[in-house]
C-alpha cells in the first residue's frame, strides 16, 4: 500500500460507482470515489429513475383523481395541478436519496473527492490539482444523452430528459422523438397533465428491444390512452419559432417530407457510453466502436488494475445492472468471487400500465429451440378486474423439451414489482411446473404469473 493513496478508486458515483465504493470500503478495502456533480447518485438519482419515477408517480395520481378515475369509485371533487408543487416532491426525493448516499459513504469512510477525474497513468488520476494513486480503478462514468445530429437541446423548447424532468408548464403539444423508455415515460408525464404527445420513432415499432407481442400490446393500450405514433418516421430537422419548434419528418425508408407543429420536442434517442475528458489514452485503454469500454467476465478491462462497470461497459443501460456490477467488481478486487448473470436482468418500463420482461423474448427463444408459451390476461385475474384494471397479460416462454423457463414477459399495472419473482424463478432454474405448483396469494396479479405458467403445460384454471 506504500505508495498509494488507495486500494481502490472508483470513478463516477452513479448506482455502479457508488455501490462498488461501499462494497469495497465493506470488505476492508481503503477507498476513495471522484465525482464531478454537486451531488452523489449518479443520472440514476439525480436526474433519472428517481426524479422520473417521482413525477409518473404523481402524474398518474393526477390523472387518477381529474380524469375519472376515483369518480368510478364515487370519489368526485374539483382536482387542480399546482406543477410548482409537483417539481417541489421531485426535488425533495431526489435530495433526500442523494444526500442518504453521502451519509452512506462517511459511515463506510469511502473519500468523496469532488471534480472531474482524469487519468494520468495506469494507476494515477488527475482531480483538480490532486494526485491520487490507486493500485485499483473502477471506471463508472456512466452515459450521457445521444445528441440529434443538427439539433441543437437548448433545454426550453428543445429538451432531452433532463429538460424534460424540469418543464415548468405542461407542454401543449409535446413531440417525443425516440419511442424507447424515456420517450415513453416522459411522454405519459406529460401526456397525464395535459399535453398532446406525439411520439415520432424511427423503427416500425415502439420498444426495441422487447418481445414483439408486448410492444404491440403497449402499442395499442398507449394509443388507448391519447398517444399519438409516427411509427417508421425519422425527424430532420427543428426550427425554434417564437412560442413553438417546427418539426419536420419524412418517412424512414424516404418519401415526401411534413412539418409538425410542437410546443415542445423532446430527444429521446439513446444513451451513449461517457469517456470523453477521461484520459483513457493515458491509461493505455481504447474504446470499442459504440464508444464502450470492453471488459471481461470478471469487469476488468484490457490493462491490468483498470475495471470498468454501468453504463460506461456493453449491456443494458440500468442502475440495477450497475449496482450488481458495483458489487461484484469490489467482491472481485478484494480477491472474492463476484459474478453478475447477464442473462437474467429484468427490465421495466413505468408507465401505466407497467411493462416488464426478463431473459429470452419469444423470437429470440424460437431462435434457439422449440418452445413453449403460455399466456394469462389480466382481464382474467380477479384482483385486476376488481381494481378495473383489466388491460396487459403474463407470458411465460419455456424450453420444450425441459420445459424450463426462458422468459417472462408482462403488461399490468404491478409488472415492475411481479417481475423480480420471474427472475428469482429462473435464477433458481425454474421450470414452468415449478411456477404452477407455487401457491400464489388470493387475489394478487401474480396469480396471472401462475396461471400463465399453468398455460405452458396445458390450460390455466380462469379462461
Ligand atoms: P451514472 O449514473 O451515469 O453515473 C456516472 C457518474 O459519473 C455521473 O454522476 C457523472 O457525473 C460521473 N462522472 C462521469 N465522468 C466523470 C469523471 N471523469 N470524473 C468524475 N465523475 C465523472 N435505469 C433503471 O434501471 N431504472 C429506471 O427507472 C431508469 N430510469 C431512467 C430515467 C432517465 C430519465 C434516465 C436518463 C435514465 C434512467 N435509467 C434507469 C438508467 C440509469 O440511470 C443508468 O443505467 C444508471 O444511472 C447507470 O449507472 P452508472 O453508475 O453506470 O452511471
Ligand atoms: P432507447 O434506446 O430506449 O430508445 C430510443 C428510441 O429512439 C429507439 O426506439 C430508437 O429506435 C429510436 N430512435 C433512434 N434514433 C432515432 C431517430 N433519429 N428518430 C426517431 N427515433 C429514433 O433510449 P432512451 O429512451 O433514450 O433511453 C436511454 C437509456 O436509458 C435506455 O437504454 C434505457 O435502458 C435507460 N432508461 C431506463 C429506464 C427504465 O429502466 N425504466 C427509464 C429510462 C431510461
Amino acid at each position: 500500500m506504500a505508495d498509494y493513496d488507495f486500494d481502490v478508486l472508483v470513478i463516477g458515483a452513479g448506482p455502479g460507482g457508488y455501490v462498488a465504493a461501499i462494497r469495497a470500503a465493506q470488505l476492508g478495502l481503503k477507498t476513495g470515489c471522484v465525482e464531478s456533480r454537486e451531488t452523489l447518485g449518479g443520472t440514476c438519482l439525480n436526474v433519472g429513475c428517481i426524479p422520473s419515477k417521482a413525477l409518473l408517480h404523481a402524474s398518474e395520481l393526477f390523472e387518477e383523481a381529474a380524469h375519472g378515475h376515483f369518480d368510478q369509485w364515487g370519489i368526485s371533487g374539483q382536482f387542480t395541478l399546482d406543477l410548482t408543487k409537483m417539481h417541489a416532491g421531485r426535488k425533495d426525493a431526489v435530495g433526500g436519496l442523494t444526500k442518504g448516499i453521502e451519509f452512506l459513504f462517511k459511515k463506510n469512510k469511502v473519500e468523496w473527492i469532488k471534480g472531474q477525474g482524469t487519468f494520468t497513468g495506469k494507476d494515477t488520476v488527475q482531480v483538480g490539482d490532486r494526485t491520487v494513486k490507486a493500485k485499483n480503478i473502477v471506471i463508472a462514468t456512466g452515459s450521457s444523452v445521444t445528441q440529434l445530429p443538427g439539433m441543437t437541446i437548448d433545454q426550453q423548447r428543445i429538451v432531452d430528459s433532463t429538460g424534460a424532468l424540469e418543464l415548468p408548464e405542461v407542454p401543449s403539444h409535446l413531440v417525443v422523438i425516440g419511442g424507447g423508455v424515456i420517450g415513453l415515460e416522459l411522454g405519459s408525464v406529460w401526456r397525464r397533465l395535459g399535453a398532446k404527445v406525439t411520439v415520432v420513432e424511427f423503427l416500425d415499432q415502439i420498444l426495441p428491444g422487447m418481445d414483439e407481442e408486448v410492444r404491440k400490446e403497449a402499442n395499442k393500450i398507449f394509443k388507448k390512452q391519447g398517444f399519438e405514433y409516427r411509427l417508421g418516421t425519422k425527424v430532420t430537422g427543428a426550427q425554434v419559432n417564437g412560442g413553438g419548434v417546427a418539426v419536420t419528418i419524412e418517412p424512414a425508408k424516404g418519401g415526401a417530407a411534413e412539418t409538425i407543429e410542437a410546443s415542445h420536442v423532446l430527444v429521446a434517442i439513446g444513451r451513449r457510453a461517457n469517456t470523453e475528458g477521461l484520459g483513457l489514452d493515458a491509461a493505455g485503454l481504447q474504446v470499442n466502436n459504440r464508444g464502450q469500454i470492453e471488459i471481461d467476465h470478471d469487469f476488468r478491462t484490457a490493462v491490468p488494475g483498470i475495471w470498468a462497470i454501468g453504463d460506461v461497459v456493453p449491456g443494458p443501460m440500468l442502475a440495477h445492472k450497475a449496482e450488481d456490477e458495483g458489487i461484484a467488481v469490489a467482491e472481485n478486487i478484494a480477491g472474492l468471487t463476484g459474478i453478475v448473470n447477464h442473462a437474467i436482468i429484468p427490465s421495466v418500463v413505468y408507465t401505466t400500465p407497467e411493462i416488464a420482461g426478463v431473459g429470452l423474448t419469444e423470437e429470440q427463444a424460437k431462435a434457439n429451440g422449440e418452445v413453449k408459451v403460455g399466456k394469462f390476461p389480466m382481464l382474467a385475474n380477479s384482483r385486476a378486474k376488481t381494481n378495473k384494471e383489466p388491460d396487459g397479460f403474463v407470458k411465460v416462454i419455456a424450453d420444450a423439451r425441459t420445459d424450463r423457463v426462458l422468459g417472462v414477459w408482462m403488461i399490468n399495472t404491478l409488472a415492475g414489482t411481479m417481475i423480480a419473482q420471474a427472475a428469482q424463478a429462473m435464477e433458481f432454474g425454474a421450470t414452468s411446473e415449478d411456477i404452477a405448483y407455487t401457491c400464489h396469494a388470493h387475489p394478487t396479479h401474480a396469480e396471472a404469473f401462475k396461471e400463465a405458467a399453468m398455460a405452458v403445460r396445458g390450460k390455466p384454471i380462469h379462461v
